[in-house]
């Protein structure tokens, strides 16, 4: 069964956030290459869609570093790097790799043809409304609609230290007509989220992703150094959960009628019903899932076990919230069969959230 919601076409309502699992595929098994161990004991074909490590039109360092050539001498360096763009803090993780990325040619080089098993969406950003039509324009020529489910327009990040919102409006005129696949905006808990959530419905945007990670600082307490590379950092995983469902309640408080697919500390069953309760349409698995420490790697096999199991059971589950998203407005053609938001629920209770 497929789920669309708005045009995205969904295997299920389970996926998995921007960058949680790199491109989709590793270049070598280590999970400082973007692509975390545990993934290799959960079939990644089995999620609802899997988003991409953010691209952008040229490769970028960020905050990190692209090479993956590093001797075993320079490791202590490299180490001492990744813990400027990535570190476990209480009830989470910070991240700076503000796009740290190969760039959007050499990802469809590289890893598209690799990932085909997969349901992907594909993960853009950039600096001017010019580049995410270039971005626009590169996924068109290589990507058939249909070969992937949405395009997912990451101008929330703060690891990138820009002002998005000064040209959100620029970009979603110009770039949205231009895609030949649904457009994902993702939002952010530290911008306006509700303005431009309004924005999103009004630009043609088929859904929202809630939340981009919450910029967070910390220090070290011995001399007041940041401890991440770009001093701010982004906070995600369980502690901001609470946040994240705050967000989704709020945009539907605010009649945004767009489907919603909520990223916010997700770890299991309960969490997912919660982010269904609030409002949303579909969940995604973070840091929490993705990055949780794995003091046995030997566990891993065990933790692919509960993945698996909770895609079945978020595969096999109704959504209790009756939203009569926007996609009820614009989609699907008459007589086409589809299940998204609202169709498959009459008569259910409604949501608690007013
Ligand atoms: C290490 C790391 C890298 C991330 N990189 C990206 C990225 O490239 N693009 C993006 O849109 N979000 C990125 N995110 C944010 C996540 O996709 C997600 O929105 C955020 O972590 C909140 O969800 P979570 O609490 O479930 O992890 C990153 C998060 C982490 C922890």
């Amino acid at each position: 069964m497929t789920i669309d919601l708005n045009g995205i076409q969904l295997r299920n309502r389970l996926l998995t956030s921007a960058s949680m699992l790199g491109y989709g595929a590793s270049k070598k098994k280590l999970i400082l290459y973007g692509l975390s161990p545990i993934a290799q004991w959960v079939p990644l074909d089995g999620f609802g869609a899997v988003t991409t490590r953010t691209l952008t039109v040229e490769p970028r360092e960020g905050h990190f570093s692209l090479r993956d050539d590093w001797s075993l001498t320079e490791f202590p360096a490299m180490l001492r790097l990744y813990a400027k763009a990535l570190r476990r803090v209480d009830g989470g993780w910070m991240n700076a790799f503000g796009w740290c990325n190969i760039g959007i040619e050499a990802y469809f080089d590289e890893y598209y043809p690799r990932t085909s098993d997969q349901n992907r969406i594909i993960s853009v950003g950039g600096f001017s409304a010019e580049e995410l039509c270039t971005l626009v324009e590169t996924v068109n020529r290589r990507a058939k609609p249909g070969d992937i489910a949405a395009v997912e327009f990451n101008v929330s990040c703060h690891n990138v230290n820009f002002p998005f919102e000064t040209i959100l409006e620029e970009i979603l005129a110009q770039a949205v007509p231009l895609s030949r696949h649904p457009v994902i905006l993702k939002l952010s808990p530290d911008e306006d989220y509700v303005e431009q959530g309004k924005l999103a419905e009004r630009r043609g945007i088929a859904a929202l992703t809630a939340i981009n990670a919450v910029k967070g600082l910390r220090v070290d307490p011995e001399n007041g150094e940041p401890f991440m590379k770009n001093r701010f950092g982004s906070i995600s995983g369980r502690a901001i959960k609470p946040i994240g469902l705050r967000v989704v309640a709020e945009l539907r408080d605010a009649g945004i009628r767009l489907p919603i697919i909520a990223t916010a500390g997700i770890r299991d069953f309960d969490d997912c019903r919660e982010f269904f309760w609030a409002g949303a349409d579909a969940v995604s698995l973070g840091s929490a899932v993705w990055l949780t420490r794995m003091p046995l790697y030997a566990l891993g096999p065990l933790e692919g076990l509960r993945i698996r199991r909770l895609m079945r059971r978020v595969a096999g589950y109704h959504p209790p919230v009756a939203i009569e998203a926007a996609w009820v407005e614009h989609g699907p053609v008459a007589g086409e069969e589809a299940v998204g938001p609202g169709h498959d629920r009459v008569g259910e209770p409604q949501p608690v959230l007013a």
